[in-house]
């Protein structure tokens, strides 16, 4: 039996293999099945900033149809003084970013009591805002660390890749200023200079980055002429994208490496050990074969390192990393000749 133990952001793991952030992270429930399915780590459903928001506008809603003169006597609602109002609607948005972020806080405490893996929670943020004193409050609840899912989507046509890359510098030194404890950011691969870009960010004070996180993609329904949703499970194939991206990184970066995104056997684990990453993260096929799979994966790392003899993770993590391969090369070839020539 080899050691599969891997130390990520800081933390001892069991194992490389880390439930990712999803449904599945949040209930009790399941988080006690990952644990016994022997995951190394759990990195527990997203905290997101539209999820504030939302619930900050529905509480505005209501209060707003009980002033409707329909449902309220005319009179109440020509009396409401609109000062009052304005300070009323602060109050409620006030009380929905707390209410929403107290639930998230009593469930990181309700994990922590009840399982013995590390904790990861989780924050989705896509602006500023007040993430760093949520961070703060999440530390205190006593998660083991935070993942910052900065998700941005470049779309926005006034703006350059600097201002994007401020952004994300600006809100991991936003949250640095308030916690102690380890930050890791899931990012997206829609960055300029990509390792470049990345090789800054790991220097922020982070003490991990997962590669990449899988955007929610569109899609069109040519029958109803419409925008559709895309597929929002990953397939076994799409790994090759953070695959190459870790490879290149691995031993550049000055923080942790996680993959995710395709990781469906532990087949793919091994590649991405050897690539060089600490840990990697599932979620799709946790949805599509079950939390048991874990197990699947977990015993396929312990069989392949007892077939090459390999005692710990670190005898073999990295060895394919682009620093360690003989013709770096092969890592950035973008044109498919070779291929080509062989298929036509
Ligand atoms: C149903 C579902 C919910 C998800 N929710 C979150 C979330 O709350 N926060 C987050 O950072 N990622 C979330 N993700 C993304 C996953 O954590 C993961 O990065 C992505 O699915 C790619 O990994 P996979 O190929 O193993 O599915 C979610 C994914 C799925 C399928």
């Amino acid at each position: 039996m080899a050691n599969l133990s891997t130390n990520y952001l800081g933390l001892e793991l069991r194992n490389p293999i880390i439930a990712a952030s999803s449904g599945l992270t949040n209930s009790l429930d399941n988080i006690k099945k990952m644990e016994d399915a022997n995951v190394g780590a759990i990195v527990l459903k997203s905290i997101f900033e539209e999820q504030i928001v939302y619930e900050t506008n529905k509480m505005i809603q209501s209060s707003e149809d009980s002033l409707d003169p329909m449902k309220k006597g005319l009179n109440d609602v020509l009396n409401t003084r609109s000062y009052d109002y304005m300070e009323a609607m602060d109050y409620m948005a006030n009380f929905a970013k707390e209410h929403t972020l107290k639930e998230y806080l009593n469930f990181i405490q309700l994990i922590k009591r009840s399982v013995k893996i590390p904790i990861i929670a989780s924050i989705n943020c896509v602006t500023t805002y007040d993430w760093s004193l949520f961070a703060k409050r999440i530390q205190e609840a006593g998660a083991d660390a935070i993942e910052l899912n900065i998700y941005l989507l470049p779309s926005d046509i006034t703006k350059t890749s600097g201002d994007y890359e401020d952004l994300y510098k600006k809100i991991i030194a936003d949250v640095r200023k308030y916690v102690s404890f380890p930050i890791s950011v899931k990012l997206s691969y829609y960055l300029s200079s990509l390792s470049n870009t990345l090789i800054a960010l790991s220097k922020s004070g982070i003490a991990g980055m997962v590669l990449f996180n899988k955007p929610y993609n569109p899609d069109i329904n040519i029958d109803k002429l419409e925008i559709s949703t895309g597929n929002i499970y990953s397939s076994e194939h799409d790994y090759l994208r953070s695959l190459r991206w870790t490879s290149i990184l691995a031993s550049r970066v000055q923080c942790d490496l996680a993959a995710s995104t395709g990781v469906h056997s532990y087949e793919t684990v091994v590649k991405f050990l050897l690539a060089g990453s600490k840990a990697v993260q599932v979620a799709s096929v946790l949805y599509e074969k079950g939390i048991d799979e874990i197990t699947a994966m977990v015993n396929g790392l312990n069989t392949w390192m007892d077939s090459k003899n390999f005692k710990t993770i670190d005898d073999f993590r990295g060895m394919l990393s682009q620093v360690n391969i003989v013709n770096p090369a092969v890592l950035e070839r973008v044109q498919f000749m070779k291929s080509y020539a062989n298929i036509f």
